[in-house]
């Protein structure tokens, strides 16, 4: 009659590879697992997109919530120009045209001199660059140095609910008939 030795394998035991095996796989289904659950949480950090088709963005007021048109253009007079944030959240100016609608293009603040913000003048109708004295006129378009170009521009529209879309200005800069020097 022949006895097992007492080293010899149980062949009911996994051997090593395959006791490796059931080991990745469980680990992967419990990542897996941990994965999806965690998925919500990830996704309720990201904000969501405020971009649109065209690459644009929805414009945000000081407070970062989105501009209502209706309710902007109820608290703002006609000539105004006010910042939002804008494409690649640079500050951008909202214009209010002499009718009391939102003009159709947003002016970029950034000084195309060293890049300070410039502040609108109301009563000069300019925006006065405080750094080194460059002045726009009230579209942005340069008329005192040293800044060597005018502000840059952007489209400015409604969105179907009511928000103001910012997209890029490729066409010819119309204050300059010129091609935009941003673009
Ligand atoms: Fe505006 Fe120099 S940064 S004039």
């Amino acid at each position: 009659m022949t006895q097992l030795s007492g080293n010899a394998p149980d062949p009911d035991a996994p051997d090593l590879g395959r006791r490796q095996f059931l080991n990745l796989l469980w680990v992967g289904a419990a990542a897996g697992t941990a994965l999806g659950g965690l998925y919500p949480v990830i996704k309720y950090f990201i904000p969501p997109s405020s971009g649109n088709a065209g690459g644009g963005v929805i414009a945000k007021d000081a407070l970062g919530n989105d501009i209502v048109v209706s309710e902007y253009v109820a608290s703002h007079s006609a000539g105004d120009r006010s910042l939002a944030q804008g494409l690649k959240g640079d500050p951008t100016y909202v214009v209010i045209t002499g009718d009391g609608t939102i003009e159709n293009f947003g002016i970029n603040s950034i000084c195309t001199h060293l890049g300070c913000v410039v502040p609108w003048n109301a009563s000069e109708e300019k925006f006065m660059c405080p750094c080194h004295g460059s002045q726009y006129d009230a579209n942005g378009k340069v008329v005192r140095g040293p800044a060597p170009l005018s502000l840059a521009l952007v489209h400015a529209d409604v969105t179907e609910d009511d928000k103001l879309s910012f997209t890029d200005w490729t066409e010819t800069d119309f204050r300059t008939d010129e091609e935009p020097w941003w673009a």
